[in-house]
């Protein structure tokens, strides 16, 4: 009698655990392709909600892919694997679809359309459903763009055009938000400042994968890191465990 009341206890409390641990954003055995060309080869990895990872890897192992094919894009095609964003099957889904469950992909290239000023680059991003932030609030996070509205989002410096892509992505549905090297050719100023604003989202439960060449940089902002290599994944593990780790930084990231 007591060891069934025992065993039932038990499964609950195991379930709880479970229910509490389970990844908010989930990829398994992920595979994709550019035409015949094999270049993520079987990727898994884990993220709990409000979460930074970084990931990590040479220059070609295959960070941008990884990125391109969690968004659900074309190119590269995924052939196998399962992606899961709060119990939604993503590896189910076409790009917009992806894009309106809530995973947004900021590109390298920042993709800040012309002709458009800061303002309209914003609201273009509003017409999308779902609740992402309003002006106001976007305008109290980056007070740099509130200053800039009326300009032309193009003529902005890298560091203001970054601030867009990202504050475009916060306009939106933002459940996942993926960076790819967010930090390339800005001022250290400009890192720290978007860096405050990463910190920042965290508690509204905004789970981000940060792509970055400054692998320091992104391991200090970065909860976890997850390191490839030609399209596999080499390290999985805590931030802090790779910045301890001289080998592992020499061997995949030359730092
Ligand atoms: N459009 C493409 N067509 C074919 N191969 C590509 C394409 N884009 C990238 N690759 C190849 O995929 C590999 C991984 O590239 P990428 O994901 O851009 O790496 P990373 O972002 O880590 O530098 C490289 O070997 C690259 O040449
Ligand atoms: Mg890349």
């Amino acid at each position: 009698m007591s060891s069934i009341a025992m065993t039932t206890e038990t499964t609950v409390s195991h379930a709880v655990e479970i229910e509490t641990t389970r990844p908010f954003f989930s990829v398994r055995d992920m595979h994709a392709y550019y035409g015949e060309s094999y270049i993520v080869q079987g990727v898994s990895l884990d993220i709990r909600k409000g979460e930074i990872l970084a990931l990590l890897g040479r220059n070609g192992a295959g960070k941008t892919s990884t990125l391109r094919t969690i968004a659900r894009t074309d190119n590269p095609q995924m052939r196998q694997g399962e992606i899961w964003l709060d119990g939604l099957p993503v590896h189910q889904m076409k790009s917009f679809e992806a894009a309106r469950s809530g995973i947004q992909l900021v590109p390298e290239d920042r993709r800040i359309i012309q002709g458009l000023t800061v303002e309209e680059n914003i609201t273009l991003a509003k017409v999308a459903p779902g609740n992402g932030w309003s002006l106001e609030q976007i305008y109290e996070s980056f007070p740099r763009l509130a200053e800039r509205r009326t300009q032309e989002g193009v003529t902005l410096s890298g560091g203001e055009q970054q601030m867009l892509a990202i504050a475009r992505a916060l306009a939106r549905d933002l459940k996942l938000l993926l960076l790819d090297e967010p930090y390339e050719g800005l001022a250290p100023v400009i890192v720290q400042e978007i860096e405050r604003i990463l910190h920042s989202i965290k508690p509204l439960g905004i789970t981000t994968i940060i792509v970055e060449q400054n692998a320091v940089a992104a391991l200090k902002l970065a909860d976890r890191a997850v390191i490839l290599d030609t399209g596999e994944v080499v390290f999985a593990g805590t931030a802090k465990e790779v910045l301890d780790n001289t080998e592992l930084r020499h061997e995949y990231l030359a730092i």
